[in-house]
């Protein structure tokens, strides 16, 4: 199916790119996740009824609506560009419109996501490639502080991992990779998932 119509299907419009107004070193455009990705995702790896997802950098809510119409979770997105989340409100109002009978509640917070809060009950962070890997490090900061806080296990999702990603997350001592997915037809090396998950340190 083309992306179109996927959109389609869940009565949004997420397609485009949007860059930053001014060029800001480490925030990345606005560039949604190809929906063949999510299916691939999707395919190989299941979400429970209990899961509570966060898409740091959420765009215009395209990984936030695929996941909630798919598994009927709770999905929260932030996002820092003022006219992209703006159209992910609009993608909201249309989408709810069809998915009136899912009761998980979808969210968008206008925010930095270092300065996002992690909540006790949130437990799988989704990254397509938003900012720099100083900025990543910093959420990861945060995601083990709230982990010390309430034990539990988080897993951690990247899409087109960067090497300073996969460096930052090799030597944490407390994630270890879950598996990783190859991108049928990759045109290049970064094209798959990583999920790491936390490690049992009880
Ligand atoms: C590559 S897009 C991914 C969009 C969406 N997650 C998806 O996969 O379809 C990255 C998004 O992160 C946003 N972003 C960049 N830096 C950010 C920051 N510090 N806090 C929140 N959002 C940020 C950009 O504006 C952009 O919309």
């Amino acid at each position: 199916m083309s992306e179109f119509r996927f959109d389609k299907r869940l009565g949004i419009r997420t397609g485009g790119l949007r860059e930053w107004p001014d060029d800001i070193y480490h925030y990345n455009r606005c560039e949604p996740t190809p929906y063949i990705v999510l299916e691939h995702l999707f395919k190989h790896y299941k979400l429970n009824r209990t899961d509570k997802l966060v898409d740091f950098g959420s765009g215009k809510g395209r990984v936030a609506f695929y996941i909630h119409n798919r598994f009927k979770i709770p999905v929260v997105g932030i996002e820092a560009q003022d006219d992209v989340i703006d159209e992910a409100l609009r993608n909201k109002k249309r989408y709810r419109m069809r998915a009136k009978h899912i009761h998980a509640p979808i969210h968008f917070e206008y925010a930095l996501a270092e300065n996002y809060e992690i909540k006790a009950d949130e437990n799988i962070f989704y990254f397509f490639n938003p900012f720099s890997a100083d900025v990543f490090k910093e959420i990861l900061v945060n995601i083990v502080d709230s982990l010390e806080k309430n034990r539990r296990e988080v897993h951690i999702i990247l899409y087109y991992p960067m090497p300073k990603y996969k460096e930052i997350m090799r030597d944490h001592s407390s994630f270890e990779i879950y598996n990783k997915l190859v991108m049928p037809n990759a045109r290049d090396s970064k094209e798959k998932i990583i999920i790491y998950r936390s490690k049992d340190v009880s």
